[in-house]
């Protein structure tokens, strides 16, 4: 017999007994057979499975992830994003010959249509272009109705190459819009992150000259936020789509959950933390500040990692590579100053805070030149396919249903309405 576990009803004696399944988890249905009325409190998912997956497995304790059963290590050494996104996507690394057939698919749907253009150019001046991400790809569904076929494959299979090819062009629009610079259109020729930076930087000149040391590491950090299981975009990516919408309104629900400062929003946080401390000496005092309470350290800790995040040593190493082709990042030594108090004082060791994958992202970001409201875009960009992923993978799981969670009721009783006059 194999694992089990039996849970007592200690009000009437009833027992069940169920197996302990695959990641240490029992079936919720194992406390509706006790009584329909069982419910399980866990506000934030801390215990919560909400579905069966095969795309992503991380072990916070262990510091592992990996993607499709590949360590992340070697993906981010051996492997390009579209190669990335691809294994994510069908559950195989691709052959040459299919491998070839993506790339090409995504190169040509880079551009879009010139009235998403002028959608964009509607935005008020100083728009986030975070916002005006979320905003465009929501109304991308507008330009794709036929995207609302959601069990046709074909055309799920489109409009899966559309939002990884388009999401760097809108990225890049959105930069292009907020700095007051025409749109550089996609060019084809170039590959996933050089296309990108091409967008983004091009000015006059007829072809940009990318230097393949940043077009690498930007591959590399897209890499690392390619996908992370169960996280708060992908929670939303999955609820909405389990409503059966179309997969550009998924999206942007999954990247406005992104925005957030506790999400993708951290490295932003993590560079306005460094220059609030402002230098070397000001560390300890910040540290004081923060374990009595004072805000908290961004870009450490981790719901899941509880030992360092593997992306985050990986980063570590993609910005010693990009310091030594821009210049090192003034802030740099605040965050080592920090990384090695935090990581020798009891209260960050205890609660198991360990720098996450933002804490040297901003850092290589900025140094790169990107402005600082780009660093949560440049997180939705290579996300994009980690979401597409767990979407296909829900539309195929005949598990699930529409999201739908219980709560427990804490308001007051019934009681008549009171009329104003007596209020
Ligand atoms: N600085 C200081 N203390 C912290 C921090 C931090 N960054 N993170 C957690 N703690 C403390 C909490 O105060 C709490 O202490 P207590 O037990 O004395 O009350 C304890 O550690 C547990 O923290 P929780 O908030 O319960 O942990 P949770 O799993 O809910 O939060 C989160 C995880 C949101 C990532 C949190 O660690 C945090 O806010 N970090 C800073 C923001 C950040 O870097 N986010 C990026 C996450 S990675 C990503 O999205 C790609």
């Amino acid at each position: 017999m194999g694992d089990t576990i039996t849970i007592t009803d200690d009000r009437n004696g009833r027992s069940v007994t169920v197996a302990i399944g695959p990641d240490g988890t029992i079936p919720s249905s194992a406390l509706r057979q006790l009584d329909p009325g069982l419910r399980v409190y866990d506000p934030a998912f801390l215990s919560t499975a909400s579905c069966a997956s095969s795309i992503t497995y991380v072990d916070g304790d262990r510091g592992i992830l990996r993607h499709r059963g590949y360590p992340i290590e070697q993906l981010a050494e051996r492997s390009t994003y579209l190669e990335v996104a691809y294994l994510l996507l069908h559950g195989e690394l691709p052959t040459i010959d299919q491998l070839e057939a993506w790339r090409h698919e995504v190169s040509v749907h880079t551009y879009v249509h010139e009235n998403v253009k002028h959608f964009m150019q509607q935005f008020h001046y100083d728009a986030h272009p975070m916002g005006m991400l979320v905003s465009t790809v929501a109304a991308l569904s507008t330009f794709y109705p036929d995207a609302k076929q959601i069990f046709d494959e074909q055309v799920r299979a489109k409009q899966i190459v559309r939002l990884i090819a388009k999401m760097p062009t809108l990225a890049a629009f959105a930069h292009r819009f907020s700095v007051g610079m025409p749109f550089v259109y996609p060019d084809n020729s170039l590959d996933y992150a050089s296309n990108f930076l091409s967008m983004m930087w091009r000015v006059a000149e007829p072809r940009f000259e990318v230097d393949p040391v940043l077009s690498h590491a930007l591959d590399v950090l897209f890499v690392l936020h390619a996908d992370h299981e169960q996280n708060c975009s992908t929670t939303a990516m999955r609820t909405v789509g389990s409503s059966h919408a179309d997969p550009y309104s998924a999206t942007a629900a999954a990247a406005a959950a992104l925005y957030g400062p506790l999400h993708g929003g951290a490295n932003e946080a993590v560079l306005q933390m460094l220059e609030r401390i402002g230098s070397v000496e000001q560390v300890p005092a910040f540290i004081e500040g923060v374990k009595q309470g004072k805000g908290r350290l961004m870009g450490f800790g981790h719901r899941v990692y509880k030992n360092y995040d593997p992306r985050a040593r990986i980063i570590k190493r993609t910005a010693d590579e990009v310091f030594a082709v821009v210049g090192s990042n003034p802030l740099l030594d605040i965050a080592l100053a920090l990384e090695d108090v935090a990581l020798s004082d009891d209260y960050f060791v205890e609660r198991k805070l360990y720098p996450n994958v933002d804490f040297y992202s901003g850092m290589i970001y900025q140094a790169a030149g990107f402005p600082r409201e780009m660093f949560t875009v440049l997180f939705a960009i290579p996300r994009t396919a980690g979401w597409l992923a767990h979407w296909v993978e829900l539309l195929g799981d005949p598990a699930q249903r529409i999201a739908r969670p219980r709560q427990q009721y804490v308001g007051p009783p019934a009681r008549d309405y009171v009329p104003m006059e007596d209020r």
